[in-house]
């Protein structure tokens, strides 16, 4: 299901298994950044796609990345609806290229950080370079390595960026530094070591993301957590937008179910089944996350029928009660 050169497949969020590479000095583009990756890309095209449910989250991303790589665009559009609407635009470009994906695992947030970038690609018809971070692997707590860590990656950003920066309208690329499992930036508050250092990192980020926003280069930074209020209320001011990823409801459910079993010759009565028993069962019970369905009921629905029996509604029902939703992801420990 995945593209075969880029395949993630992880069943959790920590368990990418990327090499944790890191000296002291002279740190590389290989050290800092996995799996750089050039959109468009047939791959990540596929897996935005299957990313059912959240189209209001989708379009609303594209379009604030668009506009940062290419600031010709609404003021073609201002042209068009609304001649001499300067004070409206430049609303529009004093945004900071900083977006925000919050919210419970399993919702969506990397996988559409990942593959954003493609439609912002395919939007604006200019190449688009990921650069991903994860800290969740790296700045192992060393004081001084997340700060040199966050101020070589928004370095290497601003370098890459600037090369494609055109003095007016579209630039010729755009890059997207993308800080996954971001809780990390303020991890060591939490084990009540190096406040110091934890301040620190939390500085290189904000001066990072100012001068970006100075320079005006064809950059933006996602920044994805699962624990908002984990973020430096410092670095969430300066958001352009926060978004707020939740678990899928009875129609988020059965829009990501209904083709897959639909496949298996479920009538639509089987489906509103299999939505009502994957949702909360119970008041204060979660249902099952958005992976819940795509990485565990669906390949277990086949292992258990392969290799000679076909999907039955009947097993579904006993393999869901079986199984228990992802337990929330407490955002108040
Ligand atoms: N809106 C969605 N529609 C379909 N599948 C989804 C959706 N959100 C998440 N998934 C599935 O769940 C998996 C895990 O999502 P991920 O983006 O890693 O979650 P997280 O929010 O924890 O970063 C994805 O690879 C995808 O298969
Ligand atoms: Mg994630």
């Amino acid at each position: 299901m995945m593209s075969p050169t880029y395949s993630p497949g992880r069943t959790t969020d920590h368990t990418t298994g990327r090499a944790a590479a890191h000296s002291t000095d002279g740190v590389t583009l290989d050290d800092l950044f996995d799996r750089r990756l050039e959109f468009p890309d047939m791959g990540a095209s596929r897996r935005f796609t299957r990313l059912v449910g959240i189209d209001e989250a989708k379009s609303r991303l594209t379009k604030l990345l668009g506009i940062l790589v290419n600031p010709a665009g609404p003021k073609a559009w201002a042209a068009r609806h609304h001649p001499g609407a300067s004070l409206l635009l430049d609303y529009v470009e004093r945004r900071p290229p900083l977006v925000i994906l919050a919210g419970d695992v399993g919702t969506g947030k990397t996988e559409l950080a990942e593959t954003v970038g493609d439609a912002v690609a395919r939007q604006e018809d200019i190449a688009v370079t990921l650069f991903p971070l994860s800290l969740a692997t790296r700045g192992s707590g060393k004081v001084g390595e997340m700060t040199r860590l966050l101020s070589a990656a928004f370095d290497s950003t601003l370098e890459a960026a600037a090369r494609l920066q055109r003095s007016s309208g579209k630039a010729a690329g755009a890059v997207i530094l993308l800080v996954d499992e971001a809780d990390a930036l303020t991890q060591s508050r939490e084990s009540g070591q190096m406040h110091h250092e934890d301040r620190a990192g939390v500085n290189a980020f904000i001066r990072g993301v100012d001068r970006l926003a100075e320079k005006r280069v064809p950059a933006a930074v996602i920044m994805c957590t699962n624990r908002l209020s984990a973020i430096d209320p410092a670095v969430q001011r300066r958001a352009a937008d926060i978004f707020d990823f939740r678990r899928p409801n009875d129609v988020q459910r059965r829009a990501v179910i209904t083709a897959p079993l639909g496949e298996a010759g479920f009538t639509t009565n089987d489906i509103d089944n299999v939505v009502q028993l994957t949702g909360s069962q119970k008041p204060g019970e979660v249902g099952f996350t958005f992976s819940d369905l795509t990485q565990r009921l669906l390949p277990t629905l086949v292992l258990d029928a392969y290799p000679d029996r076909p999907i039955t509604f009947a097993r579904t029902v006993q393999l869901i009660r079986g199984m228990k939703p992802t337990p929330a992801f407490r955002d108040d420990v």
